[in-house]
């Protein structure tokens, strides 16, 4: 009932209902704009319940949205707070975002390389989501990293530095800060017009000329296969482009997890390793696949003589430094081997001598969260030494009894839950592997 009573800023909308609203979803009867908008900014001002968010999230996650709602519910987001404008700056404004998956940490290793490299970089990026571990927590785990910036700061530090890496915030798409933490633990993420009106509200603010997309496909993704991957891959660029950016979608494989350590804090030293020209070669990948593009958005000739001149020469490690220190982390930190050292550790060896065919990588994402690597209520602390490094991928040989995932986190009844779940993560034999190529296109 009380949802219903006028907001100040609402009262054009006093007829309106959450639960109405949400049974229209799951009556399949369209939304109108004035509706979605009520239900996005009633739930970011606080008058709409998590409560009646949640069921309106689900039927939207079991009925999708058409063409035109998600556009309205695209630009509800945006406009729930300020948009960025670099255009001042000497510089091509792109951005990279994935939808997500298990050790994917692309984006703390393109975002110092491609300013490296000349580009301008205003990343608002995201924290943890379902099964996958998000750029900002891994940040935050950098002792007095500060993700939380003002509009201000996050300006100057774009201005200055040509990067900076900021969360959601009061600011810019708080609609997206709230409702993206709601998905978090109602399991509404993998829905088409959730995820776009998510990434291109925080893309569009961020005032870019280029968006890289990365959409991940596969087991350990959200989109289980190539046409759901495409269907959304279609839908970002649509909207992209249709507020004037040039968008590059890219495909890429998600059947197993990316580079050697997921976690937190696991992978900002897989993702310094990278920036220093030693990281693993799947992630390497990756990310001159993802930056290529983003070179050539910005009209360089040899985008891969760019970048990996950019890691050789020292200046791609050089501006992750610069963004740790605009951000008030900790440098020192960094070169602490003992920081954030698990207390308890858990290794699975292989049951038998064969071939690795597939990795459970949906499972080992959730057990990341479980780990204390996530949030499985909305208030829950993340623990920057949770994760696990990753000995064998699909393909490799292994031995019985040989250790093929080491897990890692500082509580043990935590560990001890991972433990039960271990056994049918790796399946192995002596058959040929499907191919699962790195980047589909
Ligand atoms: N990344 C986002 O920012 N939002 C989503 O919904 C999924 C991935």
């Amino acid at each position: 009932m009380e949802e219903l009573l006028s907001h100040p800023d609402q009262e054009t909308h006093l007829n309106f209902s959450p639960k109405e609203i949400t049974t229209k979803v799951t009556t399949g009867i369209p939304l109108t704009t004035e509706e979605i908008a009520y239900i996005v900014n009633g739930y970011t001002n606080g008058s709409i319940s998590d409560d009646s968010m949640t069921d309106w999230l689900k039927a939207v996650f079991e009925k999708g949205m058409s063409h035109r709602e998600t556009l309205d519910y695209t630009r509800t987001m945006l406009d729930s707070g300020a948009t960025l404008n670099f255009n001042h700056l000497n510089g091509f404004v792109v951005d990279k975002h994935s939808t997500g998956g298990v050790g994917d940490k692309i984006s703390i290793v393109l975002a110092p390389l491609l300013a490296a490299c000349g580009c301008i970089v205003p990343m608002i990026a995201g924290r943890g989501l379902g099964h996958t571990q998000g750029t900002i927590d891994k940040l935050e785990t950098i002792p007095g990293y500060k993700a939380d910036l003002s509009l201000d700061t996050f300006q100057q530090n774009v201005e200055k530095i040509g990067v900076s890496i900021i969360a959601q915030t009061g600011q810019i798409c708080p609609a997206d800060r709230k409702i993206y933490a709601l998905r978090d633990i109602t399991n509404t993420v993998a829905s088409n017009p959730l995820i776009c009106g998510s990434i291109m509200s925080k893309k569009i603010a961020e005032g870019i000329q280029g968006l890289v997309m990365d959409v991940k496909v596969g087991q350990g993704a959200f989109m289980k296969n190539i046409s759901q991957a495409k269907a959304l891959g279609n839908l970002l660029q649509e909207v992209g482009e249709l507020y004037g950016i040039k968008v590059a979608i890219c495909y890429t494989d998600m059947n197993q997890p990316l580079g050697k350590k997921s976690g937190l804090f696991n992978e900002i030293e897989e993702s310094i390793d990278c920036l220093k020209g030693e990281g693993p070669d799947d992630v390497m990948k990756v990310v001159y696949h993802l930056g290529k593009q983003a070179l050539l958005q910005q009209g360089d000739r040899n985008p891969l003589d760019t970048m990996k001149s950019a890691i050789y020469n020292g200046r791609a490690f050089e501006k992750f430094r610069e963004i740790v220190i605009a951000h008030d982390g900790d440098l020192t930190s960094l070169k602490t081997k003992s920081l954030h050292t698990p207390t308890c550790q858990f290794s699975v060896k292989s049951p038998e001598t064969g071939v690795i065919q597939s990795i459970d990588t949906l499972a080992l994402g959730k057990a990341i969260v479980q780990l204390g690597g996530g949030r499985i209520q909305k208030t829950d602390v993340i623990d920057p030494t949770a994760g696990f490094t990753i000995y064998k991928k699909i393909g490799e040989s292994v031995e019985e009894g040989e250790v093929v995932i080491e897990f890692y986190c500082s509580t043990n009844s935590k560990l001890e839950k991972v433990i039960k779940d271990s056994n049918d993560l790796f399946r192995v034999n002596n058959e040929t592997p499907p191919e699962h190529p790195l980047i589909i296109s």
